[in-house]
């Protein structure tokens, strides 16, 4: 799909919890054209200290209202400030951005991971997963029961398996503690989406199990295209944008240390 810079109405604002806020978008163009895994960048207004436009990864998209929701954690101005926009009023968007996540085959069994936010883009990936005809996992972990969100959204999609740091919800621990990932079940892929240090578990696990796997890096962008450099990350080619050749990548392409 092509890029297109969009005055997208904000059709919806949902407080999920303390403090995050699913913002759904209207869109001009189709949003069946989005892959999952891919971001948008967007402006934010009443935010002094916002000079830069921030990056959120497509949470879903909804052909019938030719939709896309994003998943906004409030943790800085300009993320604070986004979660204080109102119904009726109007985002200026950079979209779609990124390459997306591999797309299963019918019958294949897949593990989506997300940790924290980085849930955000597991939805939308999970439903054209299920609908692709795929048998789909959904492992999400986050630090206290409070912090899990849209767990029912989720089930929608796939068997959901949960853990938090605490042990108030779901097995205690951290994603990779998780039985689902002791090898058992042979997945074909795990999908995942979370802080650096989660996400570096993960491919470690996936070289144990001798599972393929791809990471959604979450690098800190400025223009989103490609040009200013800020977001590279290293790999076996050399270095690369985050924000045109990623935000996903499989974990065998990363100099990470793992
Ligand atoms: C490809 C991509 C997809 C993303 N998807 C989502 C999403 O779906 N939902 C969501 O809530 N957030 C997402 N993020 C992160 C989001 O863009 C940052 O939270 C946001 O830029 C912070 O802006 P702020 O103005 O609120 O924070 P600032 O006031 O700029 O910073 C607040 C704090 O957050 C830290 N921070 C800023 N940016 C990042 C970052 N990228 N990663 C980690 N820490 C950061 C800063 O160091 C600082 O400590 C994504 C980032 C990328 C690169
Ligand atoms: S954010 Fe500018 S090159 Fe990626």
């Amino acid at each position: 799909m092509k890029k297109e810079v969009s005055n997208l109405l904000v059709t919806k604002n949902i407080a999920l919890n303390h403090d995050n806020f699913l913002i759904e978008l209207k869109a001009d163009s189709p949003v069946e054209q989005i892959l999952p895994g891919q971001f948008v960048n967007v402006k934010v207004e009443k935010s002094p200290n916002t000079f830069l436009r921030r990056p959120f990864s497509v949470h879903d998209t909804y052909p019938v209202t030719n939709s896309l929701s994003i998943l906004v954690k409030a943790i800085g101005d300009g993320t604070k400030a986004l979660s204080a926009i109102k119904e009726g009023q109007y985002l200026d968007v950079v979209f779609p951005l990124g390459n997306g996540f591999k797309m299963p085959s019918k019958g294949e069994t897949v593990l989506l991971i997300g940790g924290g936010v980085g849930i955000a883009p597991m939805m939308h990936l999970a439903r054209i997963s299920k609908e692709i005809g795929a048998d789909v996992h959904i492992l999400l972990g986050a630090r206290t029961l409070n912090d899990h969100i849209l767990i029912e959204e989720f089930k929608r999609y796939g068997k959901v398996h949960l853990t938090t740091d605490d042990g108030s919800l779901g097995k205690k621990g951290f994603v990779t503690d998780h039985p689902v990932m002791d090898g058992e079940i042979r997945f074909s892929r795990y999908q995942c989406c979370g802080p650096d240090p989660m996400m570096q578990a993960v491919a470690r696990k996936a070289k144990q199990n001798e599972t393929e796997c791809e990471v959604s890096l979450e690098n800190m962008m400025a223009c989103g295209f490609g040009v200013c450099l800020c977001c590279v990350t290293k790999t076996h080619e050399g270095n690369k944008c985050v924000c045109t050749e990623g935000p996903v990548f499989n974990i065998n392409d990363l100099e990470w240390q793992i």
